[in-house]
């Protein structure tokens, strides 16, 4: 079989992980995909930047833009964050031209994912994301296919790794924000703006996302009310831990109803979470999810949530994916269908 042929934009924490593991596990990963997986054409943009991985063997491209319409490239890998601009355009020139996305881009896809899933399916090509929730952890696949013959009423977790490393290390060095901050940054865990994971707005975009393949209902970012941790105090930490408590960020989705009328509740926000509860013992950059449905009970998905590595694993599972063509819908159903519900109404409780 011909290689899939990658055009990979972004070489930051993500993209160059993603090279690594590439040149890694080539072998292993072209017996499991049934063909290589081949990185053809990379860009960035400061071309002469250290990245630590030897970027002589691809094709250096100036122009981002370029790599949708590069003749031998099969599929983009948008590695470059940021829910509109060139993200977004690259995104759109893709698909449209037939080719497939694979992003780690969660706020492009809260925003602007019905978009470009149906866009996708117009073009009878594959748009992926597993990357954009939970890092390593499987739980697109998981609760889009898993746990595909299920209802789902409530799905909830911990989804932003910056704030549950800047919580559970405060608690345990006893460190004040700032610093255990920079820390988080300096591990690649933050996003380029870390005011968007200290102030929930990173765990916000995940939820919407996780809500949507729950409840197979359309993406809803602007329901979601967020609060972050950028006020917690290490008094508050300990206070809660003498009470028998651990505060985490926790993003809670809940839909109320049938297709016929519904409502959905989505929320993001520090809680107390009880000594006896899973949650409670997630640390450091991991995150949880758990999804509760009607036929399999309850699902517990958990791992590492951020970082190059666990990162470039969910990236590179979906090009894995492409390579076998599996290409199913995006989300949780095709897009016409999904359109074609009543749109369950956004409250906030
Ligand atoms: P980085 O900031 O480390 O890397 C971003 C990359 O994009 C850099 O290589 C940068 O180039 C490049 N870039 C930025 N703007 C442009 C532009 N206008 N034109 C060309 N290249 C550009 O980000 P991450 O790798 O951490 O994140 C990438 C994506 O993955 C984001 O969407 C993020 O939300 C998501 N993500 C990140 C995770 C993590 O743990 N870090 C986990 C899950 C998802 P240069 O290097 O030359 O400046
Ligand atoms: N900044 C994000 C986090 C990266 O800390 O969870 C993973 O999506």
């Amino acid at each position: 079989h011909a290689p899939l042929k990658v055009g990979l934009a972004g070489l930051g924490t993500v993209g160059s992980g993603v090279i690594r593991l590439i040149e890694e596990n080539t072998a292993l990963i072209a017996r499991r995909a049934g063909r290589e997986i081949k990185i053809v054409a990379i860009t960035a943009r400061d071309r002469t930047k250290d990245r630590g991985v030897d970027l002589s063997p691809y094709r250096w491209v100036d122009d981002m833009a370029a790599l949708a319409t590069i003749e031998d490239i099969d599929v983009v890998v948008e590695l470059v964050g940021g829910s509109d601009g060139p993200a977004l355009a690259l995104a759109r020139e893709t698909l449209s031209n037939g080719r497939a996305l694979v992003t780690a881009n969660k706020a492009m896809i809260a925003h602007h994912g019905a978009e470009l899933a149906a866009l996708a399916e117009s073009k009878h090509t594959a748009l992926k994301f597993e990357a954009a929730v939970a890092g390593g952890i499987p739980v697109i696949q998981g609760l889009r296919d898993g746990a595909a013959a299920n209802r789902i009423d409530r799905v909830y977790g911990i989804l932003n790794g910056t704030c549950n490393f800047i919580l559970s290390t405060m608690e345990r060095d006893g460190l004040d924000f700032a610093q255990v901050l920079a820390d988080a940054q300096a591990k690649g865990f933050a996003e380029a703006d870390p005011s968007f994971d200290i102030d929930g707005i990173d765990a916000a975009h995940k939820l919407s996302i996780l809500a949507s393949l729950s409840f197979g209902t359309v993406i809803d970012f602007g329901g979601v009310e967020a609060r972050g941790v950028r006020k917690i105090l290490a008094a508050d930490i300990a206070q809660a831990k003498t009470l028998g408590y651990r505060i985490r960020l926790i993003g809670l989705a809940e839909i109320d109803g049938d297709n016929g009328s519904s409502t959905i509740f989505q929320r993001v926000q520090p809680c107390l979470v009880p000594l006896s509860h899973p949650l409670a013992h997630v640390t450091g950059a991991t995150n949880a999810v758990v999804a509760e449905g009607n036929f399999s009970g309850r699902l517990l998905f958990q791992g590492a949530g951020a970082g190059d590595k666990p990162t470039a694993s969910a990236v590179v599972a979906d090009l894995v994916d492409i390579a076998r063509k599996e290409t199913g819908p995006a989300f949780s159903m095709p897009s016409a269908e999904l359109e074609k519900l009543p749109r369950a109404a956004s409250a906030h409780r």
